[in-house]
């Protein structure tokens, strides 16, 4: 299992500055004309900053919020935006988010709430954490942009949309905290989040368009700086490449054969022959990275070697700490095992076995179980990628119905999505003749944009011939994006499933788009960690 939040910024040496800055806005000056080329043809591409009296914003601003969900708010913000530099007006739209978020985070302290009611007061304290998780993931988008270093375009771009997604995802997790809390902090709360929500939300649309142009420039010559930068690029690739690979495939030599100890970072046992008990306390030792400081790096993967054992905790990877890798002794032998439950009135987010909030997590050889008995398998929203995995499907409490996936993508052009490749979901023997009173389902649509791909995987017959289920009456039925493509066994029978238009029949195309080296670059992040995976589609 990994999962791809986000990345490292990269600082540039200096003497490199100006010529990365030069051909980046060149880049970026191409992106504003690619736009204009398409909303405001009468212009021929060019532009400049005279205003033709309709609005004091440049036409560059301006056609900016053609791309964006809540354009009112873009030209709002880029009102008086007069330069037509994209890169500028890039970044002014993602400053906005942060001025607006931080506006309502100072405003937040003036709800009050009765000293009887904890669990609002709860709410209030893990909405005020995740509204300063944000404002990081914002800060850090900006801080990107203004490095911007053209030979790692899509890099400096995925980055930043990872980023955004996340950050959008701490301001629903912010309203999520106050489910069912009485009182009018909730209402107060989502109105003080409308506008940052709409900005954030703007600013990922901005960076997504940036995205697919960059994709679509990727194979022609648009420019002389571009070649140069190409160029550049594809020496690095070949001289580093081939060295690095030949790095891998040694390392991987040792790791088989002397064992994952070797290269662990710390090492967690229950037998107390190594210096940490607990996963908890093992964490603690993985690099922070400062929620509010910009630019920070965590450059090494920290791996946890967890010996044998059934560890019994509640496993939390904070947002501020990425590259983390755990490492078992296989999955039946290094066992998590949860103990909260829903029923038990915790916040949804803080019921699960493992929570994942840091990026680049990569888990392996473990084995995850829930014992309290939970509604779904693996919820939230990130981009994660299942291989290999087994998905036992256990007996719920007395009235519930058993669900693997809830997925909360939030923007249409967001990055995240849950992909279970060459997984095999079955049922435990305690569950199976429950199967058809206790239904199980692939996936459900957790929020309006969710998104899952079952992948090349195994699904024994406890799955529901409707395979997906609704989350809350048509909700989301027609934009969340649920698929399933060369599956196997007698669940993956297409013909009851569900109609509706979220559910997609897609091409061999579109689904090795959702496999690790596509999906999110993993060939990057993941290999030269050495840890075996399956960067495309499986052959037949
Ligand atoms: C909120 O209340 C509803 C209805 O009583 C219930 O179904 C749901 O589980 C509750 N959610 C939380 C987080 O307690
Ligand atoms: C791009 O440039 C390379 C070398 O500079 C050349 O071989 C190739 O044909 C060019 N492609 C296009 C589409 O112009
Ligand atoms: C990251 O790691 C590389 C190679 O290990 C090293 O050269 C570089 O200085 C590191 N960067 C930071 C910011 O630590
Ligand atoms: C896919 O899963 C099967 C077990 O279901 C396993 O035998 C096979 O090695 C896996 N394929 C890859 C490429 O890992
Ligand atoms: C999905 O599309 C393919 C062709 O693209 C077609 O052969 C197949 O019948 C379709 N499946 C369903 C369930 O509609």
């Amino acid at each position: 299992m990994s999962g791809d939040h986000d990345f490292n910024v990269e600082h540039t040496k200096k003497k490199k500055v100006a010529f990365i800055g030069i051909s980046s806005l060149m880049m970026l000056g191409m992106v504003v004309a690619v736009t204009i080329g398409i909303k405001d043809t009468g212009n021929g591409g060019k532009y400049n900053d005279d205003d033709d009296g309709l609005a004091t914003s440049s036409k560059a601003a301006r056609s900016v919020c053609h791309v964006v969900e809540h354009r009112h708010a873009c030209e709002r913000t880029l009102a008086h935006v007069h330069t037509s530099d994209p890169n500028k007006i890039v970044q002014t739209t993602f400053n906005a988010a942060v001025v607006k978020l931080e506006g309502a985070l100072a405003k937040s302290s003036s709800i009050k709430v009765k000293k009887d009611d904890p669990r609002t007061a709860g709410a209030l304290e893990a909405c005020k954490e995740a509204m300063e998780y944000a404002i990081g993931d914002l800060k850090r988008s900006i801080d990107q942009m203004g490095h911007f270093d053209i030979r790692k375009r899509d890099e400096c771009v995925e980055n930043m949309r990872v980023w955004l997604s996340s950050s959008m995802t701490f301001l629903e997790t912010c309203i999520d905290a106050f489910e069912n809390t009485t009182g009018d902090a909730e209402e107060k709360m989502k109105s003080m989040l409308n506008g940052p929500r709409e900005l954030t939300c703007n600013s990922m649309d901005v960076a997504t368009e940036l995205y697919t142009i960059f994709k679509s420039l990727k194979n022609t010559n648009t420019s002389q700086a571009h070649k140069r930068s190409r160029a550049e690029e594809k020496g690095k690739v070949n001289k580093e490449g081939e060295a690095q690979l030949w790095a891998d495939l040694r390392e991987r030599k040792l790791l088989h054969e002397r064992g994952a100890t070797m290269r662990a970072d710390v090492i967690v046992s229950k037998d107390g022959s190594s210096k940490f008990k607990t996963i908890t306390e093992a964490l603690k030792e993985a690099p922070h990275i400062d929620a509010n400081k910009v630019g920070t790096i965590v450059n090494k993967t920290f791996v946890i070697y967890i010996k044998e054992g059934t560890y019994e905790e509640d496993v939390r990877v904070e947002a501020t700490m990425s590259n983390v890798m755990f490492i078992g002794d296989g999955p039946t032998k290094t066992i998590i095992t949860g103990k909260k439950s829903f029923a038990d009135g915790f916040a949804l987010y803080k019921t699960a076995t493992i929570s994942i909030m840091g990026r680049k997590f990569i888990a392996k050889d473990i084995g995850f179980e829930n014992s309290a008995g939970t509604i779904d398998f693996i919820f939230g929203n990130a981009a994660a990628v299942f291989q290999n995995t087994r998905l036992v499907i256990r007996k719920p409490l007395e009235d519930q119905d058993c669900v693997i996936t809830a997925q909360g993508r939030l923007n249409i052009k967001g990055p995240t999505g849950f992909i279970l490749q060459n997984c095999t979901i079955m049922a435990d023997p305690l569950y199976y003749p429950l199967r058809h009173k206790n239904k199980a389902f692939l996936g459900q649509p957790r929020k309006k944009f969710s998104r899952t791909i079952i992948l090349q995987s195994y699904l024994a017959d406890s799955i529901d011939a409707e395979g997906w289920k609704q989350w809350s009456g048509t909700f989301a039925e027609d934009t969340c994006y649920f698929a399933e493509f060369e599956n196997r066994g007698p669940g993956a029978t297409l013909t009851g499933r569900a109609k509706w238009h979220g559910i997609k029949n897609i091409s061999k195309h579109e689904a090795d788009g959702f496999t690790p080296e596509k999906f999110y670059d993993g060939n990057r992040w993941i290999r030269p960690t050495v840890v075996p995976y399956i960067p495309g589609m499986v052959p037949k």
